[in-house]
């Protein structure tokens, strides 16, 4: 529907910052998709949405944990589904039913595409060399459109090549 925008990060702080906008606005109910390839920094910029959430502590990299949850002003379930052996294993996990209980972001969901609820965000990560990350923000719902300009707030985006 709507058109992406696109940010270049500088590095992982710059890319926690990013998160931490969103994570500043995510609610319950909430569904947003990470997808790129490894270390593009979606694992990073979910740091910075648990930050946003007002959740204190550390946010697991470790890629065998299919769900991590993060307690703050809103419940950040974080789905990893990079491991994922049988796509069963992402309907046993329920997702839909997860996302009622607080804002749900998934990364590698090209790995249980079928087994998850519609997206609010999708947020593409594609690395630029050692230390920037091009990161590409699309709705998929209206209240998608209203999360990237609450990212989009103070953060002037790159203009779109
Ligand atoms: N601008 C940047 N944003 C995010 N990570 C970056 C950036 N520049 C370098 N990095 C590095 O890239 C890696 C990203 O890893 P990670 O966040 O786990 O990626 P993913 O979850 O997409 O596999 C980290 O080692 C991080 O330090
Ligand atoms: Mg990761």
């Amino acid at each position: 529907v709507s058109r992406a925008t696109e940010y270049v990060s500088a590095g992982p702080e710059e890319t926690r910052a990013l998160g931490e906008r969103l994570g500043a606005a995510l609610e319950r109910g909430d569904v947003v998709l990470l997808e790129g390839e490894l270390g593009g920094g979606a694992t990073t910029f979910v740091q910075g949405v648990a930050r946003g959430l007002g959740f204190v502590g550390s946010v697991s990299s470790k890629s065998f944990v299919l769900l991590g949850e993060y307690r703050g002003r809103v419940t950040l379930y974080h789905a990893d589904l990079y491991r994922l052996e049988n796509p069963d294993q992402v309907t046993d996990l329920a997702l839909e039913e997860v996302c009622a209980g607080g804002a749900l972001v998934v990364e590698w969901p090209e790995h249980g595409r079928d087994a998850l609820p519609p997206e609010d965000l999708l947020i593409r990560f594609d690395a630029m060399g050692e230390t920037h990350r091009r990161l590409r923000i699309t709705a998929g719902s209206e209240r998608g459109t209203a999360l990237a300009a609450a990212v989009a707030a103070g953060h002037a985006p790159q203009p779109q090549r």
